[in-house]
């Protein structure tokens, strides 16, 4: 039996086509009814998935925070997939995030260590790796990134991944992925299914930023594979291409027949907008559309490598371009435009 947390996420949701299609028995843990039917549509974009591998899954409701329910939910499970984590680079409810994200990967890895699972699999994030300052393109060995002066989405995943490494130490077999920008069909309301939806309706600008992407099945393809491998205690950063956002952009308009980006923001422009749109979320008391993360993250230029897997694994990733073009066609299908 395997359990997969996060399942009605963007990477949780494709991963359990994927385990399904493979004949696993799978619990799949989830909190709300609605986002459970969202489900659902991912498995309908799949022209192959039927109904009837939707209905193979075992779902069980309840939350990664709930120390009894986690005790229940791995009973008989041999694998655990972890992936779920509050995703935002919104500062609001920063202690909730944290803790969220932290305690709740805390408390998966303490009952597979109780319950002698085979081995799990954990869905960190470049984000916990730090530049090399001798080196400009950041792989596995890169450091850890201090919390220091991050956004805390970053610092829960930076003490997530920790919890997971505390757990090697005390004999958990596991293995961690660390995706860059993960581009799939998600929830467009969702911070992870929000970007190629965003672009499409402002394919003429552009930002100047350079950073890793990898699709969405390329991530849950390499977690099966290092489950079913006999390698542990490693990370692997998961990245097909480091892409500019106008290559994104671009992409994106010739996947839906838009124009082709020509006008760059410039950086004050975005400077002023996520300060203007902080201002707004003040008085409104609304989350900001514009995060000064993202705003920042826009204009960076971050190189990665996702190569430690090609090399272990007979593994090999999905040009971006085809990710997108798939990604556009699902978005277009499901009406999300
Ligand atoms: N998307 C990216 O670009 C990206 C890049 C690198 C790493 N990652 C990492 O990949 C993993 C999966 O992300 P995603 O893109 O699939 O995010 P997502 O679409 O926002 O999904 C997050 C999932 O986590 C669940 N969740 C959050 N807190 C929970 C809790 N306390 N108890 C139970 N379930 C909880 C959510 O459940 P509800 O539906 O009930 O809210 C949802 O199923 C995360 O660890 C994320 O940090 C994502």
């Amino acid at each position: 039996m395997i359990l997969v947390t996060g399942s009605t996420g963007l990477v949780g949701s494709n991963l359990l086509i994927d385990l399904i299609q493979k004949g696993f028995t799978v619990r799949a843990l989830y909190r709300k009814e609605e986002q459970k039917e969202r489900v659902r549509d991912v498995f309908d974009l799949h022209a192959d998935k039927t109904l009837k591998q939707f209905e193979a899954i075992r779902w069980v409701k309840g939350d990664i925070l709930d120390i009894g329910f986690l005790a229940e939910a791995m009973a008989g499970v041999t694998d655990v997939y972890h992936t779920a984590a509050i995703l935002t680079f919104s500062t609001r409810h920063a202690e909730e995030l944290i803790i969220n994200n932290q305690q709740g990967t805390a408390n998966i890895v303490n009952a597979a260590l109780q319950n002698n699972i085979r081995k799990l699999c954990h869905v960190s994030s470049v984000t916990s790796i730090a530049r090399n300052i001798q080196k400009e393109v950041i792989t596995e060995e890169s450091p850890w990134k201090s919390v220091r002066n991050q956004v805390p989405y970053a610092v829960s995943k930076i003490e997530s991944e920790r919890e997971v490494w505390r757990g090697i130490a005390e004999g958990l077999n596991a293995v961690i992925v660390n995706p860059g920008v993960i581009l799939g069909y998600g929830d467009p309301r969702r911070d992870s299914g929000r970007l190629i939806p965003s672009l499409s309706r402002m394919t003429r600008l552009y930002t100047s930023g350079i950073t890793g992407m990898v699709g969405v099945r390329d991530v849950t393809r390499a977690m099966i594979m290092l489950m079913e491998s006999n390698i542990s205690g490693e990370r692997f950063i998961l990245n097909a291409e480091n892409v500019s956002y106008r290559r994104l952009t671009e992409m994106v308009a010739l996947a839906l027949g838009r124009p082709r980006p020509s006008i760059r923001i410039p950086v004050a422009v975005l400077e002023a907008a996520w300060r203007l749109d902080h201002i707004r979320s003040l008085l409104t008391g609304n989350d900001p559309f514009i995060k000064k993360a993202v705003a920042r993250s826009a204009r960076e230029r971050t190189y990665y490598s996702g190569e430690k897997i090609t090399r272990v694994l007979p593994f090999q990733y999905t040009p971006i371009e085809e990710v997108v073009m798939e990604v556009c066609r699902q978005i277009r299908t499901a009406k999300d435009l």
